[in-house]
């Protein structure tokens, strides 16, 4: 006897598709068969049982620059992440200069202690690389679980020079850790955000101008050969465009450890979306900004050849009204103060399965290896995480594979004021979040306590142990 069984629904993971019933116990798959009986039993006749989305890539009360803040807590971004379907997020820790970061680590645990819905973990974010960063705390931070951590090459305040991330590659090396990079060349962004200051071109549409494709097929390409000099895996985040994409299937066939990630951004808007009447276009910008029709089919091509393992949101929301937000009274002098990034962790999802699974361009397979298995495999959660299989924790979503759903932002209920996929005509809806077996949302509401998510202590990736590399 189960505490609960799914039944009669096709469970879906990223190997296979069964018609079968799915027993949690205690928080866990517990057995996979046909007849199982439980003290409660969810009918799932006609649904998709999918293991729960997880979402690598979020930014959740991350500090801004002055004036800025960004719009959700841990409360709210989970909030919106277990309604459309996600069941663990990967926020980052920004390190701040001068401080520890584990002094910084606490704080951030102490924001998301007790205010989750869905379980979390931290990647680091590293902007001052220091002897006693790279060669002191590191090594202790990845032995306690904190076994990811993204760099720049771009923005002001963030950006490391060649030598800097070589020294971090060097770190990530000798601790097993993933590198992941944020490809753009900043010296080229500021050439051409001067530029077109100067001719007075300064409405948010210039950031895609600014930030060409050329930027981030530049630095993507320097990432790699630093990696490749070091002889260390990375993981390119947000790809946007097949030259960038092509760079690291170049790298790939060439038998470099690079992974690829891209997101919803890249495969459904374009810099169009960033033209709209006066300060309308700020909703849309984020970096790498979104770039046209031909790449969005590339970044598809990514996802379809596995050239990317990773689809997430980089949920970066910031409110719309709001001068804390994209209305900052600066951004309105020009695009480069317009905070960078766009909300997206509950949408995520619902858009990617009606554009990948109903646009006949992914199998169901391959939605759930993109969305939850990979991310688990890449980030050192798996087999706890990122599949249906038993002793796995049990996350799992009952999809409704046809539900046609007009997505507004109220449906979201994350802490913006907007989401840049309003009215989408989405088919393929997450009628039923379960975390760790106990249901957190179910048609729209909310129905577990906050506090329900856990942090999670993660393993190293296995593309970045000893084991993998040549040495
Ligand atoms: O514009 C973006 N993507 N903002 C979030 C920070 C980042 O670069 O991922
Ligand atoms: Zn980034
Ligand atoms: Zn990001």
């Amino acid at each position: 006897m189960f505490d609960t069984v799914i039944a009669n629904g096709l469970v879906v993971t990223s190997g296979d598709s069964v018609r079968c019933d799915v027993g949690i116990t205690d928080g866990k798959i517990a057995g996979l068969g046909i007849g199982l009986v439980g003290r409660e039993t969810i009918d799932a006749t006609g649904k998709w049982i999918m293991p729960g989305g997880i979402d690598a890539h979020v930014h959740i009360a991350q500090p801004q620059g002055e004036g800025i803040v960004m719009a959700d807590d841990f409360e709210s971004a989970t909030r919106s992440a277990a309604l459309g379907g996600t069941t663990t997020v990967l926020p980052f820790c920004l390190q701040e200069r001068g401080v520890p970061m584990r002094e910084t680590l606490t704080a951030y645990h102490a924001r998301a202690r007790d205010n989750c819905y869905v379980d979390v973990s931290f990647h680091l974010i590293i902007c001052e690389p220091t002897e006693q960063l790279l060669g002191q705390d590191l090594p202790a931070l990845v032995e306690d679980g904190y076994t990811s951590f993204k760099i720049f090459m771009t923005y002001d305040d963030l950006k490391l020079n060649d030598r800097e991330i070589l020294d971090v590659m060097t770190a990530a090396r000798e601790t097993g850790a993933l590198v992941m990079v944020h490809a753009e060349n900043h010296d080229a962004i500021r050439y051409l955000t001067e530029k077109l200051e100067k001719s007075g071109h300064t409405a948010p549409r210039y950031h895609a101008t600014s930030r060409p494709v050329v930027a981030e097929r530049e630095a993507t390409h320097r990432a790699i050969s630093l990696a490749e000099l070091v002889d260390v895996p990375v993981m390119i985040v947000h790809v946007s465009n097949r030259e960038a994409m092509e760079q690291i299937r170049w790298a790939q066939q060439k038998g470099l450890k690079i992974l690829g990630e891209t997101c919803t951004q890249y495969l459904t808007l374009t810099a169009g979306d960033l033209d709209g009447l006066g300060m309308e276009g700020a909703k849309y910008v984020c970096s790498p900004p979104p770039r046209d029709a031909a790449s969005q089919e590339a970044c598809w091509e990514g996802l379809r050849t596995g050239v990317f393992s990773v689809f997430s949101s980089d949920h970066c929301p910031f409110r719309y009204e709001d001068e804390h937000g994209k209305l900052t009274p600066r951004g309105r002098t020009s695009f480069r103060w317009v905070p960078n990034g766009i909300p997206g962790v509950g949408a995520r999802l619902p858009v990617f399965f009606t554009e990948a699974i109903h646009g006949g361009r992914l199998t169901p397979e391959q939605f759930v290896a993109l969305t939850a298995t990979n991310p688990a495999k890449t980030y050192g959660l798996y087999p706890r995480k990122g599949t249906i299989a038993v002793g796995s924790d049990a996350d799992i979503v009952i999809w409704d594979p046809d539900r046609e759903v007009s997505l507004t932002h109220a449906m979201l209920r994350d802490g913006a004021d907007y989401t840049p996929y309003e009215g989408r005509e989405l088919r393929g809806w997450p009628v039923m979040t379960i975390v760790r077996g106990r249901k957190v949302a179910q048609d729209g509401e909310i129905i577990a306590p906050k506090g329900h998510g856990v942090y999670l202590e993660r393993n190293r990736s296995p593309f970045a142990s000893r084991a993998e590399r040549s040495d």
